[in-house]
């Protein structure tokens, strides 16, 4: 069933579409290559394997095409005793698949996703594309690529495809890409949203990797939600009004922002049930990425990058590289319930834009001091072009960061932790960073405890790495 052959990418942007330009463009290519050139000393604790997912249309697109759009593609840079290796792998999905069966793209972008394939052409693959190119994660044993939009897709270590996971039948429709793992418990917790009421289901699977627990959670309209929550006691949603447009679908915009819609806190106990949720009004605005909540006491407590009203280019007319992120950038946040008094609220933290928050994935669901944000101080950057990664120390209010200059342009910071050591940034941060003058893609080691010293390491990509989106650290 699976393609293992290697596939070769077709995309010329004959139509200059805006989200092909640049390192927009994909790649053409699938490599494996042993060493790649390293710069400075990698740490001898740092073994194992950077993930990361992203974007990488194999055909020409027909119609628009959005970043949110294209084939997942997974890069391998796997770090160990003989050095640092490189491999990059499509993800071969049923749509992939379909469209190789007929040597072109049979799909349309999310713009003009109701404009359905004809079923001749996509055969089992259904009327959408499930891309799987949003977040890669390990969990019971099992490497799974995501898409918010539909159902896991398998991997094996080796970045073949396995196909679509439904844990033994249990889960029928989507997955968020950001499901949330206990490190102490092994659980992971994950939400869907639909289109259709339900519009919010949420889910607990075992450290087995047995799906438990099924709830379906009412909320007034059908949004785009992206991440969630979880202290040790609960999980926490933010339903905001980013809002499907059911009435015009397949006509206008997917999806507007309708802050008359109001934006609520959820928390419900981790194994509770829909009677179980609290909703706390606050101030209407958009998270699309948290890096971690808690709760001590009667107090939760949660952080992440919040909007005053996002746009993502789906919900308008502008490409997503011409919405200057200026205008549109999001500011760290920090969010509170107390559930005694049943309050909430939230402050911004900073005035640095930025996105991409992650933590040391060890402190998740407990108080993290240390946050890590991918940022930008050049004037103009479109919404996600990043150049400075940030650090927070929460204890001291301290902010630390690096500016990787104004050609670069910086992804994901990923912690991988030290083997050996015993501090909350006892690790290293690793980021694929693209200079746009000799359109090379370098991953980067900053040391945790330190990055405003720079890379301590810089590994040379054997070939760009096309923006994406997320990344993961498996250890060896
Ligand atoms: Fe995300």
């Amino acid at each position: 069933m699976s393609i293992t052959t290697e596939l070769v990418g077709q995309v010329a942007n004959g139509a200059d579409q805006p989200d092909l330009r640049g390192n927009m463009g994909p790649i053409s290519r699938e490599l494996d290559v042993a060493t790649c050139a390293v710069k400075g000393t990698i740490p001898a604790g740092l073994r194992g394997s950077l993930l990361r997912n992203g974007p990488n249309p194999l055909f020409e697109p027909i119609g628009k095409y959005h970043m949110f759009d294209g084939d997942g593609m997974l890069h391998d840079i796997s770090f160990g005793d003989g050095g640092v290796s490189y491999r990059n792998r499509w993800i071969r999905s049923r749509g992939l698949q379909a469209e190789l069966r007929q040597g072109r793209a049979v799909y349309p972008g999310l713009g003009e996703v109701m404009n359905f394939p004809d079923a001749s052409l996509t055969g089992d693959a259904g009327p959408v594309k499930n891309p799987a190119n949003t977040h890669i994660i390990g969990h019971a044993g099992h490497i799974l690529a995501l898409w918010e939009g539909g159902l896991p897709t398998e991997v094996t270590p080796g970045l073949d495809t396995v196909g679509e996971y439904n844990f033994d039948g249990r889960l029928k429709g989507a997955m968020t890409a950001h499901p949330r793992i206990d490190p102490r418990t092994g659980e992971m917790f994950f939400f869907s949203y639909s289109l259709f009421a339900p519009y919010l289901r949420y889910y607990v699977v075992d450290a087995t990797g047995a799906l438990v627990h099924k709830v379906e959670i009412d909320i007034p309209a059908p949004v785009m939600m992206h991440d969630f929550i979880i202290t040790e006691k609960h999980a926490v949603f933010l339903d905001t009004p980013m809002v499907f447009n059911m009435e015009s679908l397949g006509e206008g915009p997917m999806v507007s922002w309708k802050p008359e819609n109001g934006t609520r806190i959820g928390v419900m106990p981790r194994m509770g049930s829909a009677a179980d949720v609290t909703w706390y009004e606050i101030d209407p605005g958009h998270v699309q990425h948290f890096w971690n909540g808690f709760v001590e006491g009667d107090r939760i407590e949660f952080s992440g990058s919040r909007f005053d009203a996002p746009n993502f280019g789906i919900e308008g007319d502008a490409p997503l590289d011409e919405s200057v992120a200026s205008a549109v950038a999001p500011h760290p946040a920090r969010y509170w319930v107390d559930l005694t008094a049943g309050t909430a609220g939230w402050e911004q933290f900073d005035d640095l834009g930025g996105d991409f928050n992650r933590i040391n994935d060890n402190y998740n669901g407990v108080r993290a001091r240390y946050l890590y944000m991918s940022a930008f101080v050049t004037e103009g950057r479109p919404i996600g072009d990043f150049d400075t990664v940030a650090r927070y120390d929460e204890q001291t209010g301290e902010r630390a960061t690096w500016f990787a200059g104004r050609h670069a342009h910086v992804g994901e910071s990923v912690f991988a932790p030290d083997p050996d050591g015993t501090a909350e940034d006892d690790g290293w941060l690793l980021n694929a960073v693209y200079d746009d003058r000799t359109d090379t893609t370098d991953v980067v080691v900053l040391d945790a405890r330190d990055i405003s010293q720079g890379p301590i390491a810089s590994v040379a990509m054997p070939q760009r790495l096309p923006f994406g989106f997320h990344a993961n650290w498996f250890p060896a």
